[in-house]
């Protein structure tokens, strides 16, 4: 029978890698809780309808990556491509409008039906941060200031640089688009297949094709900062004076428009060139019109998201196992004293690798696997005595002790 394989795109996390990702999580829960965001956990399926209105139909993620289908109940159900438009949706459903302003955290697996490459999964992972109700531009300098603080943390910040624009208001967007697309037309038929078909429904994309002839088509496109209202400028100057006092380092980039049609005012992106063509490492923006649009009040947004795998690819961060004691029997007969051990030894909340039925000599060599910094051999000679052997696999020392007091010898 051919071996079984997990579904392409997918990966198994194992050892060193499943512990990376565990410790990324662990250091993005530090920064929710220093800048003071709660955790959320949402469902890993929504109605379709949830992200369609949100992302925008022409957008990669809707147009050609969810994995969406009908349930048994005949719900059109897409698996969560992303979690902005999720905690919108939760914000709405329970009610959060009162507990305003809001900070949420939220991790786990999102789903895309994308090519799979190095850093690009169809199954992985995100850190994500929401900022809800404030929409000042000291909020944006903050969320962005996390955002490197995160990375920083994980090693990472030092690989990456921070791409920043602003997409205005709905006003500048609308005079944009406008100005953007008149240029686009006496170039439609030198555009790519995708510009082409995006040029009429979702022209600002093409801003960031990858194909190389659209790029020197856009290089003499208008550029948004001319259409700005006076709102959006101020608003995107002082982001930038803000992000100077903080000393953190930004290139303005007109052509960063991000994939998600949510976005407005604030657009930002840490980018690095370490992962070949999946260099966005973390990105995210300002979203305020997004919960109206989905049924709920009025209320502003700003977030980010990082990609666990992508982190893990870049990151230093150490992840090491706490260490632990092993209990090798030297005769198997006494092994109803070694689980008693063992057991009380737990409960006293010590690691215990309990090694039975093994040779000696592989029982050893799983001390080094498993990070043992004990060993304590069981005996018949020192049981005689209610001893046991112990020994340090740091200092080499070794010393006969009774078995009540090793509690006291491994702390
Ligand atoms: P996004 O740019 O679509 O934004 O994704 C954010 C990050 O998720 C990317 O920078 C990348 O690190 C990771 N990522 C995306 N797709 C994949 C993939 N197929 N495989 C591996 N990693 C991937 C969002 O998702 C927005 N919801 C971010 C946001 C939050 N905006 C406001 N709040």
């Amino acid at each position: 029978m051919e071996k079984l394989q997990p579904v392409r795109g997918t990966k198994d996390l194992l050892g060193e890698e499943y512990l990376r990702h565990e410790r990324i999580v662990l250091e993005a829960k530090k920064i929710a809780e220093i800048y003071g965001y709660q955790g959320i956990s949402l469902p890993i399926f929504e109605f379709s309808s949830v992200f369609k209105r949100s992302l925008g139909e022409t957008s990669d993620v809707v147009g050609k990556e969810m994995y969406s289908f009908s349930d048994k109940g005949g719900e059109e159900i897409t698996l969560r491509p992303e979690f902005t438009a999720s905690i919108c949706r939760s914000f709405i459903s329970n009610g959060l409008q009162q507990s305003l302003p809001l900070k949420l955290f939220t991790h786990g697996p999102l789903f895309r039906y994308e090519r799979p490459q190095k850093g690009r999964q169809r199954q992985f992972h995100q850190l994500n941060y929401e900022f809800l109700g404030p929409a000042s531009p000291e909020i944006d300098a903050e969320v962005i200031a996390m955002a490197a603080h995160l990375l920083e943390n994980l090693g990472v910040l030092e690989f990456t640089s921070l791409e920043l624009n602003s997409l205005g208001c709905s006003e500048t967007r609308k005079k944009y688009q406008a100005a953007l697309v008149d240029y686009l037309k006496s170039y439609e038929k030198d555009l790519s297949d995708d510009s082409q078909t995006r040029l009429y429904k979702n022209p600002l994309r093409i801003l960031d094709s990858k194909d190389e002839n659209d790029k020197k088509i856009v290089i003499n496109a208008p550029r948004i900062n001319d259409y700005f209202t006076s709102e959006a400028q101020d608003f995107f100057e002082k982001l930038q004076e803000y992000l100077n006092i903080l000393n953190i380092k930004f290139n303005v980039n007109p052509s960063l428009v991000r994939g998600l049609d949510y976005y407005n005012h604030t657009a930002f992106e840490f980018v690095t060139k370490e992962l070949g063509a999946q260099g966005t490492v973390l990105g995210g923006g300002r979203y305020n019109g997004l919960i109206k649009q989905l049924g709920g009040d009025d209320t502003p947004g700003i977030g980010f998201a990082a990609g666990i795998e992508r982190l893990a690819l870049l990151s230093n961060i150490s992840v090491s196992t706490t260490r632990s004691c092993a209990i090798i029997l030297l005769n198997q007969d006494n092994i109803n004293i070694a689980i008693k051990i063992a057991n009380e030894l737990r409960k006293k909340n010590f690691s215990i690798q309990l090694e039975y039925g093994i040779k000696f000599d592989k029982a050893l060599k799983n001390t080094l696997k498993n990070n043992c910094n004990f060993v304590v051999f069981i005996g018949d000679e020192e049981l005689k005595l209610n001893s046991v052997k112990l020994k340090n696999l740091d200092t080499r020392i070794e010393q006969i002790i009774k078995i009540e007091d090793l509690q006291n010898e491994l702390c």
